[in-house]
């Protein structure tokens, strides 16, 4: 057994003591948690993605990434860097997540122009949010910011109840996976896609 903060070296060389960073992006389906611990509890998302892992990925304790709800499909990230968690999570770092939104009634641009403008919901101001209607029941909405059920509460205050909600982004990844599947992302990915790690700070 090592002390926590040993050295091991191999060959003279120390080996490095943090493990490397790794982000899963997953496809969520509907009718699944996410809880934000790591268990193999039933009916979360960890119930579908950890029994796919391989065994090199499978040693990581994961971490969903922010939070979907139930009903909400699409792109769930996973990381074993809670440095990364907070980073992508954080309003700080304004990384976007783009959702689809299916709305019961009819939109149009008047509708939306409150999202666009900065709302508030129970006197808390949101950040402006981009908007672009689809058609009229589909409203892509791509926000900044990560309140709960944040899409469904600005759509649900200006008279568009959300009927289904999908994450089709998150910072410059798109969800390219069928759902219920993950792929691990590549390290560039991570670093131009999640801003992660921050470039270093200048002199
Ligand atoms: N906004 C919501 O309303 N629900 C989600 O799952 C994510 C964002």
């Amino acid at each position: 057994r090592l002390k926590p903060g040993a050295t091991v070296r191999v060959d003279g060389q120390p080996l490095p003591t943090t493990a490397p960073t790794r982000v899963l992006a997953f496809h969520k389906p509907a009718e699944l948690l996410t809880s934000t611990v790591g268990q193999h509890r039933v009916g979360t998302v960890y119930e579908v993605l950890l029994p796919q892992l391989t065994p090199d990925l499978a040693r990581f304790t994961w971490h969903a990434v922010g939070r979907l709800d139930r009903g909400t499909t699409g792109l769930l990230l996973f990381t074993n860097d809670e440095k990364l968690l907070a980073h992508v999570t954080s309003p700080e770092s304004r990384l976007p997540k783009r959702y689809v939104a299916t709305v019961f009634s009819d939109a149009d641009e008047e509708k939306v122009t409150p999202l666009r403008e900065g709302m508030s919901l129970e006197g808390e101001p949101l950040r402006p949010a981009g908007v672009v209607l689809r058609d009229a029941h589909t409203v892509e909405v791509t926000v900044t910011e990560g309140r709960n059920h944040q899409v469904k509460r600005m759509l649900g205050a200006v008279g568009l109840p959300v009927r289904a909600l999908h994450r089709e982004g998150v910072g410059g990844l798109t969800l390219d996976v069928a759902e219920g599947t993950f792929r691990l992302l590549t390290d560039v990915e991570v670093r131009e896609g999640l801003g992660y790690p921050p470039p270093a700070a200048g002199p």
